[in-house]
Parts: C-alpha cells; sequence; structure tokens
C-alpha cells in the first residue's frame, strides 16, 4: 500500500506523520510505501521544521532527510490512500481530484481514531503545539496500521 501525508506547508504535520508511519510499518514489517507532500509548496525542498525533527527524535524518529514538495495531481493515482490533517487540506485535495474518481482513498487522518468527527490536527506553526500534534498523529497512525 501507498500512503501519502498530506497537509499546508508540508514541514510541520504531515512530515511527523511519514515518520511515525514509516516506523510502524518498520516495526510490524509491512510492505508499505509512505511519503508527505503539500497543498502550497510554500516550502518547497526545505528540511521538516526543526520543532518536528526534535519531537519526532525525541520519540526515536528521523525526519531530518525529508525534503518538503508540493502535492501534485499524479499522487492522486499514484497513492492508494491520502490522509489529510485538516478540512482545509482536505478540501484542496478533492479539487485536485477533477474527475472525480479518487474521493474513497481521501481521508481525514483524525476520523480514523474520532470517527465522522472531522477533527483536524492543529497547525503548530504559531502556538508550537508539537507534542499534542505527535500524540494526535500517533493515535490514528496506529489504527491505520492495525486496521489494514
Ligand atoms: P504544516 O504547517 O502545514 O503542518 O507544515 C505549516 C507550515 C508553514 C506554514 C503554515 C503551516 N506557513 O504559513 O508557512
Amino acid at each position: 500500500m501507498k500512503v501519502l501525508m498530506v497537509c499546508l506547508g508540508n514541514i510541520c504535520r504531515s512530515p511527523l506523520a511519514q515518520g511515525i508511519m514509516e516506523q510502524y510499518v518498520q516495526q510490524r514489517g509491512l510492505d508499505w510505501t509512505v511519503d508527505s507532500a503539500g497543498t502550497s509548496g510554500w516550502h518547497n525542498g526545505n528540511p521538516p521544521d526543526a520543532r518536528s525533527i526534535a519531537i519526532a527524535r525525541l520519540h526515536g524518529i528521523d525526519i531530518s532527510h525529508q525534503r518538503s514538495r508540493l502535492l501534485v495531481v499524479e499522487d492522486l493515482d499514484n497513492f492508494d490512500l491520502i490522509l489529510a490533517m485538516d478540512s482545509s487540506n482536505y478540501q484542496n485535495i478533492l479539487n485536485l481530484d477533477v474527475d472525480k474518481i479518487h474521493a474513497d482513498k481521501i481521508k481525514l487522518i483524525l476520523n480514523y481514531v474520532y470517527p465522522t468527527r472531522n477533527m483536524a490536527v492543529p497547525d503548530p506553526y504559531y502556538d508550537n503545539g508539537f507534542e499534542n500534534v505527535y500524540n494526535l498523529l500517533d493515535k490514528a497512525i496506529l489504527e491505520i496500521v492495525k486496521e489494514h
């Protein structure tokens, strides 16, 4: 299975989500590919935010090699599961799906823990809420790997 994590900048939430899922995939010996992308392209080519790198490292995960990239329309074909961090990301991904054929594989990640609530992983860029983001993502991602 190929999983794509998506947020706005691809420097805070989705790189962390990628790193957490890669760790579970490795621990469980799953044949999954995990990647991440941003809907904005503002930080193209940049490493994750230092605060995301730090919180990942605290949990034994190295995400420092990741580089931000823009979400592209081909991602909708190439990935089996596309996970949005908030409803704005979700809508932006759906907007790329002009033929409306990929909606089934686009999900809000926290609906795996809080079904149908459409809860957001709060953007930590301005409020420093990286520990909260880590804990929410870890819960959701564990559910996803258990389900598949
Ligand atoms: P992310 O966080 O979407 O979780 O990567 C953000 C990163 C950068 C900005 C906003 C959110 N920004 O405004 O540059």
